[in-house]
């Protein structure tokens, strides 16, 4: 902001302080006054009002605050007179400067307030943009990241839906020459001609192979649906959901996944019908209860989850807290980011609460994440009324 600097020192012009009507009618009373013909100059000697060519010698000082502001002529008056003369216009002038400084300071004042409060709008402005700009940034992201997820798990779902399918066939049909093997056995040389080709073994590390498949292309399949989770390729329908009936249905799954010993307990309280897509907002609560189960995995019997519901001001709130491993204070920021995990490969996607982010805020909700360290971890779902 500029600065402005008063001139408080200086006075104004003459001309300024007494504008020439006034100085002319100024003039024409002290004439009156003093019985005889008067004119006020300005330092530079230039007349300022009442009668023009009088002698310059008979000319008093008119002095403010220190500062030679005029001259009074009036030839034919009594000195003493003109010198109280001249005192009575150095006060008029001096109120009129004090007058006229106490204006600029409040103009100032307004300018200088005027000035900040376009400063503060201007940066305020200059954040909102900043911040629209990532918001819009975020968005593209997700969105190709999306994109590119919905179509790699539409791709992949099909091959591994009849993968999966052959797999069980084959443990099938794995079980009839088992039982082949068996009836050959009791034939005569049968159990050699087996032997021969190390058979049983054959057929047990087979049983393992299969076994070991199924559980692979499982994991595939969980990847994939969580895939389509986060880019939400399933479009369900909108619906009024009793809020906690989706909050137990998640438990009940979640709950199958407890380590042993370990236990969740649900406090439901009040909250009202909720319109909402209900198969993804199960899905993003699915997800934070999977998180909190795998918090405290390893804490044997002491391990707990805690979901808890309520209604509060104009919210639904639901709160998932585990007294877990918690996490390091500077991932806080980065957990809901797309593909950040800290689980080893294979076991996280990183995209559960980037999914569930996205889903609470589609329905107008916030989700908030707090953790400490070995300390456990809440995380809060606000959903408007
Ligand atoms: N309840 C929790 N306790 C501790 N860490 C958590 C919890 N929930 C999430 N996290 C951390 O956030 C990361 C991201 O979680 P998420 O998006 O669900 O992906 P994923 O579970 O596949 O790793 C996790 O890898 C973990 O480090
Ligand atoms: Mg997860």
């Amino acid at each position: 902001m500029p600065e402005i600097t008063a001139s408080v020192d200086q006075h104004p012009p003459l001309a300024a302080l007494l504008p020439p009507g006034d100085s002319d009618r100024l003039c024409a009373s002290l004439s009156v006054l003093l019985d005889s013909p008067v004119a006020l100059q300005d330092p530079a000697g230039t007349v300022t009002g009442g009668t023009r060519g009088l002698a310059a010698e008979a000319r008093v000082e008119i002095v403010c605050a220190g500062e030679l502001v005029a001259y009074l002529q009036a030839p034919r008056a009594r000195p003493a007179a003109s010198q109280a003369a001249a005192a009575m216009i150095a006060q008029l002038l001096l109120a009129t400067i004090e007058q006229q400084s106490a204006a600029r300071a409040e103009s100032e004042a307004r300018y200088r307030a005027l000035s900040e409060d376009f400063d503060a709008r201007v940066a305020t402005q200059v954040t909102l943009l900043d911040e629209r700009q990532r918001q819009s940034y975020q968005a593209e992201r997700l969105a190709s990241v999306g994109a590119l997820a919905a179509g790699v798990a539409h791709e992949i779902n099909n091959p591994i839906a009849f993968v999966r399918s052959n797999l069980r066939t084959a443990e099938t049909y794995l079980g009839k020459l088992t039982d082949l093997a068996t009836s050959l056995k009791t034939l005569a040389g049968g159990d050699a001609l087996l032997a021969a080709d190390d058979i049983d073994f054959l057929l047990e590390d087979f049983a393992a192979l299969l076994h070991d498949s199924i559980g692979g292309v499982d994991r595939v399949a969980r990847i994939v649906s969580d895939l389509k989770g986060f880019s939400n390729v399933d479009k369900p329908q909108e619906d009024v959901v009793d809020l906690n009936e989706l909050l137990a249905s998640a438990c009940r799954i979640a709950e199958k996944k407890l380590p042993a010993g370990a236990a969740l307990h649900c406090e439901l309280g009040v909250v009202k019908p909720f319109l909402c897509l209900p198969g993804h907002l199960a899905q993003a609560l699915l997800a934070i209860l999977n998180n909190a189960v795998q918090a405290i995995e390893g804490r044997g019997a002491s391990g707990e989850v805690r979901v808890r519901s309520r209604f509060e001001g104009q919210e639904a709130l639901i709160e998932v807290s585990d007294n877990g491993a918690g996490i390091e204070q500077s991932a806080l920021s980065r957990v809901f980011d797309p593909f950040y995990t800290t689980r080893p490969v294979g076991k996280g996607t990183g995209l559960g609460l980037t999914m569930a982010r996205d889903i609470v805020r589609a329905h107008g909700g916030e989700i908030r994440f707090d953790s400490v360290l070995d300390g456990g971890t809440t995380v809060t779902v606000s959903l408007p009324d």
